[in-house]
């Protein structure tokens, strides 16, 4: 009987030293998650100006988990920018193939040409400056890759994305807001 509970409470402590570590490191990532969840939240509310927008962007984006800085966030967004022009530009595209309205057909190329050069600005100059810690070149580059894609807006051609493309020009506004507030702290 004796012999029993001691090896019942033997199996109790092995569990429990096993489980232990588990309930920790579960908890710690639990933490870890809130704190970098509250770094993407607060910098787009204090800093940007469609803050909704800008966190459920980042947040369906499984590149923002590791965030854990601000200028990291800022590249983070950054990189997001370019991918969600990408999607955009992919999704017009299939409108241009079978477009018969020349006009329409126009505008539409002018978009895709625009937010092919939107997505070049990011990639090719915008997120290389800031590599270098350039954040001047980099928001210059990224505002004027917002301005870009704001210039697709022939009703013909909005009409076709509903709500896609107001959403787009929001986050990469939020973007800009970013890398202004990047800017402006390393100064
Ligand atoms: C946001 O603003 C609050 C209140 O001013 C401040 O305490 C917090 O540190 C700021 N957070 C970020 C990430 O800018
Ligand atoms: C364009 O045309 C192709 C082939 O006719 C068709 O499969 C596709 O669904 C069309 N795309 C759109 C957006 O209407
Ligand atoms: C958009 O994404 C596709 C597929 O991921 C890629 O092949 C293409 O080069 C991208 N377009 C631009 C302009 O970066």
């Amino acid at each position: 009987m004796a012999k029993q509970h001691v090896s019942s409470l033997q199996i109790s402590i092995f569990l429990l030293v096993l489980l232990n570590p588990v309930f920790s490191s579960a908890k710690s990532g639990i933490d870890s998650h809130d704190r970098i969840g509250s770094l993407v939240r607060e910098s787009c509310k204090n800093w940007t100006e469609f803050p909704n927008i800008c966190v459920s962007t980042l947040e369906a984006d499984s590149r923002s988990i590791g965030i854990n800085t601000f200028p990291n966030l800022c590249r983070v967004a950054m990189e997001v920018a370019s991918t969600r022009i990408n999607e955009t530009l992919s999704f017009i595209y299939q409108f241009q193939v079978n477009e018969t309205d020349s006009t329409t057909q126009f505008h539409l190329k002018a978009c895709v040409r625009k937010y092919t050069a939107g997505i070049s600005l990011i990639e090719v100059n915008a997120i290389p400056a800031f590599d270098e810690k350039d954040f001047e070149e980099s928001y210059n580059d990224v505002a004027l890759s917002r301005q870009l894609v704001a210039e697709c807006d022939d009703s013909s051609v909005t009409k076709l994305f509903n709500d896609r493309q107001t959403e787009l020009i929001q986050f990469i506004t939020d973007v800009v807001n970013l890398a202004d507030r990047q800017r402006r702290i390393s100064h």
